[in-house]
Formats: structure tokens, C-alpha cells, sequence
């Protein structure tokens, strides 16, 4: 399958990316994790894509578009199928991917948009905890790690409220636009994302068997 999960900022695309990874098999291409591995090791694109994110605005598309089509390019991804999380969040990176499924030959089997109240995504964000070892995501109201030790996890930079606003601004005005290009080719499916997170993906799990 290939798939692709939109939704505002802290609507849930990496929570439920993980789920869907694990019970579906597919290649999880999220475009602000391969942005935060390369700010880890300070690479050159990594340093660029930190002069935006730190400022909750989105990395220019040249590079974002090279760095999909690349990963897009290699060869687990035929035989896998993948889930992109995060990409595209502009119209030019819509029409991007287009291309780049064309000249590559893979065709789009559906896109999982997470719905959700604006409001509810500042607690959400303000909250998200990583593990420093596994990456694992977790929140400290909603969902609580087992053994909580507060030196084993990270807050994104980026989840600074002044930060999120701005975040939350900029992909509330970019993404009906691509939600519009997407549902004109009937390949939407709107899924509430205001509820737990195990119901969450009990209804996407319910359009993916179909999809399957
Ligand atoms: P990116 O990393 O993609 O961030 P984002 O879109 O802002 O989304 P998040 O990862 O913050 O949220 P999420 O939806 O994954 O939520 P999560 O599951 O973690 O991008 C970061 C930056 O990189 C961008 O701002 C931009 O600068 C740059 N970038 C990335 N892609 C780009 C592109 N294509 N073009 C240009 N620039 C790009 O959940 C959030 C929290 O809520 C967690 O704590 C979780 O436990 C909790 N939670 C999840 N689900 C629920 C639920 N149902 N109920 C209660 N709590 C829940
Ligand atoms: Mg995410």
C-alpha cells in the first residue's frame, strides 16, 4: 500500500504512523524526522532546515521535494509500499509528488486525514515527551510512559508555544489546497481524531483492510 497521513500539527500522523508501520508493514517516510536526524548530525541541509523549523515555518520545497524523491527512489520501497507523514504540506509539493509517483511508477492508494480540533493541539504539543533512546513518542497526560524517569526523554524544540502558533498558522492556511487536490482524485478519507488514540486507530485501521 501507499499511503500518505495529513493533519494539523500534534493531530497524531507520527502516533498513528507507528501503529500503521507495525500492523502494515509499510516504509514510514516522515520528513520532519529525516529533518531532525540531519540537525542531529549537522549536516549542511540540516542546518539550513533548522533556520526554518526553529521558527515553526515550513523548509523551502526544493530541498524537502529532493530528499522525498530520493528516499521515494530506493529499492525496499516497491516491495514495502510506504506511508508519508508530513509531506506534502504545500500545493507545489503535491504536484512534486505527482511527478515523482509517475516517473517512478507507483500509483497513490489512499491519503488518511486526521481531523482535528485546533484547539485541543497546544496541550498536545506542549505535552509531547520523546525517549531518548527509541525515539518513541509519548504524551504526560494522554499517554504516559510506564516508569516515567524525566532524564529519559526530550521536548521538541519546536513545541515552544511561541512556535506552534506560528506551526499551526502556516499549515492551517497551506493544507486544504492539498486535502482539495487529493479529494478531487477521490483518494481522501477523514478519519476523527479528537478521540483516544487506540480508537483513533481502530478507524484507520478499518479503511486500510479495505485498501489492502
Ligand atoms: P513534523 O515533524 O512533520 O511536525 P508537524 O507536522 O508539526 O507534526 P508533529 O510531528 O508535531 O505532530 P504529529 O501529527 O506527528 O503528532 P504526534 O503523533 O507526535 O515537521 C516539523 C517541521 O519540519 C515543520 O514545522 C517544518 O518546519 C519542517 N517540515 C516537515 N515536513 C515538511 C515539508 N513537507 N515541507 C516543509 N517543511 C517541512 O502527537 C502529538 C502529541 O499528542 C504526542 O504527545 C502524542 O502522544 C499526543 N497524541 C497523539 N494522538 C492523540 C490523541 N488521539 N489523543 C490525545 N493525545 C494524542
Ligand atoms: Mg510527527
Amino acid at each position: 500500500m501507499n499511503l500518505l497521513i495529513m493533519g494539523l500539527p500534534g493531530a497524531g500522523k507520527g502516533t498513528q504512523a507507528a501503529k500503521i508501520v507495525e500492523n502494515f508493514k509499510v516504509a514510514h517516510i516522515s520528513t520532519g524526522d529525516m529533518f531532525r536526524a540531519a540537525m542531529a548530525n549537522q549536516t549542511e541541509m540540516g542546518l539550513l532546515a533548522k533556520s526554518y523549523i526553529d521558527k515553526g515555518e515550513l523548509v523551502p520545497d526544493n530541498v524537502t521535494n529532493g530528499i522525498v524523491k530520493e528516499r521515494l527512489a530506493q529499492a525496499d520501497i516497491k516491495e514495502s509500499g510506504f506511508l508519508l507523514d508530513g509531506f506534502p504540506r504545500t500545493i507545489d509539493q503535491a504536484h512534486a509528488l505527482d511527478e515523482i509517483l509517475e516517473e517512478l511508477g507507483i500509483k497513490l492508494d489512499g491519503v488518511i486525514n486526521i481531523e482535528v480540533d485546533p484547539n485541543s493541539l497546544l496541550e498536545r504539543l506542549s505535552g509531547r515527551i520523546i525517549h531518548r533512546e527509541t525515539g518513541e513518542t509519548f504524551h504526560k497526560v494522554f499517554n504516559p510512559p510506564v516508569d516515567y524517569k524525566e532524564e529519559d526523554y526530550y521536548q521538541r524544540e519546536d513545541d515552544k508555544p511561541e512556535t506552534v502558533k506560528r506551526r499551526l498558522d502556516v499549515n492551517i492556511a497551506q493544507g486544504e489546497p492539498i486535502l482539495a487536490h487529493y479529494r478531487q482524485m477521490n483518494l481522501v478519507h477523514d478519519i476523527q481524531g479528537n478521540q483516544d488514540i487506540n480508537d483513533v486507530f481502530t478507524d484507520i485501521k478499518k479503511v486500510l483492510e479495505k485498501l489492502k
